[in-house]
């Protein structure tokens, strides 16, 4: 078990990462908590669910809407909770970020816990408070930043993912590696077959490893006005290619991870041999390098980094060394073209 603190404006969250932890009774032995689920992890974890009040949203991003936000501010207030109360957000990146939303809103805030079960929320989506849902078919367009004061990531519960879901996580992994830690990248190059068998140890180590890049940053910056956008690297693409071709988070960001990289070859400030490990890397954990169509970036003008026809975007100087700059729109669409 591996446990570290991030603090930052909005609060510190203890993080508890490992293998085997134990259900969630061993986390919340005696407060009266409110359960935010899916369908799916209810099929999965309804036994061990049992003890607990649950809410239930419906499974992947059609949960993340303000819809399901006014849903959940009803059940609360059915409920009676008060600022004291404590939510726990048990589940993936969709759950954890539509529950923080209405746990940071509602009483303009309630104590929020994620128990976290995908690879995608525990190596990424689950760290760091910020939340949000989609809106008139973009993504994440309301938000806030608020930190949970626990977060659990056992990677016990990744064995009942989809391979799928599974792989995706991964391009978040690669991410933190690509922007902060050639160390990690090599690591991930040299374990890729036991991660995608799923060993324990090696899928702890790696979501240990997130953990750490992740809460450095975002201590450093939590509302994102410099270092934090870092972690976009992939995303501005990623974003346009995950609301037109409708591929998973992890897909996109794959995909986004690649072209952006390019760009930076184009700009160059990326040896062509670094960018071809990352494509390799990437492809190595089975997430796809190209959409096979052309996609429109419009996206692109509602991404929240934009000035103008700029975006603060991250631009990779090699493999884990990398800064923030301003970048032409046009150049997003160039590298689209090319
Ligand atoms: N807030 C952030 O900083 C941040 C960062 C990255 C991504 N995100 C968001 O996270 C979301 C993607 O995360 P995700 O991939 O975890 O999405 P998700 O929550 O939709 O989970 C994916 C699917 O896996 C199922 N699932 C979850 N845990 C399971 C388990 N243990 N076994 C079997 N099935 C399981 C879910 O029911 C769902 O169908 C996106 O909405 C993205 O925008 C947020
Ligand atoms: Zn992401």
């Amino acid at each position: 078990m591996i446990e570290s603190w991030l603090s930052a404006g909005t609060g510190s969250t203890r993080i508890v990462v490992g293998k085997s932890l134990g259900g969630m009774a061993l986390f919340y032995p005696d407060e009266r908590v409110t359960i935010v689920t899916d369908e799916t992890l209810l099929g999965l974890y309804g036994a061990m669910l049992k003890p607990f009040d649950v809410i239930v949203l419906p499974s992947g991003e059609t949960g993340k809407s303000l819809g399901h936000v006014e849903r959940l501010y009803e059940e609360f207030c059915a409920r009676k909770l008060t600022r004291e109360s404590l939510v726990v957000a048990f589940g993936g990146g969709a759950v954890s970020d539509c529950v923080g939303f209405a746990a940071a809103t509602y009483l303009r805030g309630l104590r929020l816990s994620i128990f976290a079960t995908t690879l995608l929320a525990q190596a990424d989506a689950a760290i760091g408070g910020k939340n949000g849902v989609n809106l008139g078919g973009y993504k994440n367009l309301v938000g806030t930043i608020r930190q949970p004061e626990l977060c659990v990531f056992d990677v016990e519960y990744l064995l009942s993912l989809s391979e799928r879901e599974f792989r995706g996580g991964f391009a978040e992994i690669i991410k933190h590696a690509v922007i902060a830690d050639a160390e990690l990248f090599s690591e991930l190059e040299i374990r890729a077959a036991r991660a995608l068998e799923r060993d324990l140890g090696t899928l702890e180590y790696l979501v240990a490893q997130s953990v750490r890049i992740k809460s450095k940053v975002v201590q450093e910056d939590e509302n994102e006005s410099d270092a934090r956008r870092l972690l976009n690297f992939g995303h501005t693409i990623g974003h346009s290619v995950e609301l037109q071709s409708g591929l998973p988070h992890g897909e996109a960001v794959a995909i986004g991870m690649v072209r952006e990289a390019r760009l930076c070859v184009a700009r160059g400030t990326l040896i062509s041999s670094d960018c071809n490990r990352i494509e390799d890397v990437i492809r190595s954990y089975g997430l796809p390098t190209d959409t096979g169509s052309s996609i429109s970036l419009s996206a692109i003008e509602r991404d929240k980094k934009r000035t103008g026809d700029q975006i603060q975007a991250p631009i990779l100087r090699g493999i884990g060394l990398s800064g923030v700059v301003r970048v032409p729109l046009s150049e997003f669409v160039e590298e689209r073209e090319a």
